[in-house]
């Protein structure tokens, strides 16, 4: 492969992709009181898509609303009443030729249900639940005109929870094994697969965690063996469950952003909160911002299956792109932080315009959510 694939037009999982660089999946907390999308989207997205992305990745959209985020804000697929202006969101999205694929999760006790879902503790109504809402959710999407969907397995939310060892400790038929914990997207894809037999379903998954019991390389090679045998056509590799979005987003601990506005936090008395200032980038192990973490764990997974990989963190400058799909062989990367600032990366890169992002991997973007909608805060707190 030479240098000029990496911005032509390539398929991934029979959908037609403008370039190899896509945008990851990021939650843009844009949706209207009611969960449903907004001109404001529809206009970030039609950036992305004017900004040369090779086609995106919705931020996550709820199944149900006892997976919604904690985070205002989240687009909602929970209704077929959904499916009309999410058709509106599409239809945008292609009229500037470019693909879109949408995200689906359930938040887990990360969400708004908190205590109540607790991946070992839940009955296996509400797992059956959960099943039919996954199967639905896709369905909607499928009606309203998205390429593919993505199912969230990453970063410790609900089914990310079911299939990592280290969280998921049940001992029955949901737990234990490989096989054991990948039933549940199993069971997903079977119902979906009777819907639509031929729709495109992909996962993104973490192929690593910071925890001896958890996803490892071997563990994930054996995870995407059954995703591709269930009729998965595509893989995104990620990291990370612990401190929530930290895990999945290497880089700098945006400390005074977490003391100012992260639940919980915000609210402390201000001597604690002092006492906590020199503490909490060790509690959350502030790493540099790493390059292409993640792309020893796609390599492996790329070895061991047939269907296409991608790979995203830490993916922010031309070389990492051009080394990680030249060199290394993933098919496809994709980016969050960096378009966040810069929506027109892809085009600076093609034209080379840019060399490097201007992202800072400062994470004030992740903590700005819990608050406001999805911008960038270049390193700086927005005052009270
Ligand atoms: C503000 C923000 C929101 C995110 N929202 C999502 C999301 O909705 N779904 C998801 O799978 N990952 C989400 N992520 C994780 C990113 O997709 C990505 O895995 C991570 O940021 C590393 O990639 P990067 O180095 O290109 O930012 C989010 C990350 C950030 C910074």
């Amino acid at each position: 492969m030479n240098q000029m694939n990496l911005f032509e037009p390539a398929k991934l999982a029979g959908v037609l992709m403008n370039n190899r660089i896509l945008r990851a999946a990021t939650d843009e907390g844009m949706a209207d009181a009611n969960g449903n999308p907004t001109e404001r989207l529809i206009k970030l997205y039609e950036n992305l898509a004017k900004g040369g992305v090779g086609g995106m990745i919705t931020g996550y959209m709820g199944i149900s609303k006892e997976g919604e985020s904690q985070m205002p804000g989240m687009v909602m697929i929970d209704s077929d009443e959904r499916i009309m202006p999410l058709s509106k969101v599409v239809e945008r999205v292609h009229q500037l030729n470019t693909p879109i694929v949408a995200q689906i999760a359930h938040c887990g006790r990360n969400g708004v249900a908190g205590k109540r879902f607790l991946v070992n503790k839940i009955s296996e109504e509400t797992i059956q639940k959960v099943i039919e809402d996954f199967t639905a959710a896709t369905v909607r999407a499928y009606k309203a005109g998205y390429d593919a969907v993505e199912l969230h397995l990453a970063h410790g939310y609900f089914l990310s929870e079911m299939v990592s060892p280290h969280t998921n400790k049940r001992k029955d038929k949901w737990g234990g094994t490989t096989d054991n914990r990948m039933r549940i997207v199993k069971e997903i894809m079977m119902r979906i697969r009777k819907e639509l037999p031929n729709y495109p379903i992909f996962v993104k998954i973490n192929g690593s965690e910071d925890y001896k019991d958890g996803i490892h390389e071997e563990e994930l090679v054996r995870m995407g063996k059954i995703l591709e045998e269930i009729g998965v056509r595509a893989i995104e590799v990620s990291c990370g469950i612990d401190w929530k979005a930290m895990g999945p987003s290497k880089g700098t601990v945006p400390t005074d952003m977490i003391l100012s506005k992260y639940p919980g936090i915000s609210t402390l008395p201000s001597p604690l909160k002092a006492i906590m200032k020199p503490i909490l980038p060790k509690m959350m192990k502030e790493t540099e911002a790493t390059k292409k973490y993640n792309v020893p764990a796609a390599k492996k997974l790329k070895e061991n299956v047939q269907i296409p990989v991608i790979v995203v963190g830490g993916i922010h400058d031309l070389a990492d792109v051009e080394s990680t799909i030249l060199e290394d062989g993933i098919d496809f990367v994709s980016m969050s932080r960096p378009l966040i600032l810069e929506p027109g990366l892809v085009n600076k890169f093609k034209k080379q315009k840019a060399q490097k992002a201007k992202c800072l991997s400062c994470n004030y973007c992740l903590i700005g959510l819990y608050n406001d909608s999805l911008r960038c805060y270049y390193g700086k707190c927005p005052k009270q």
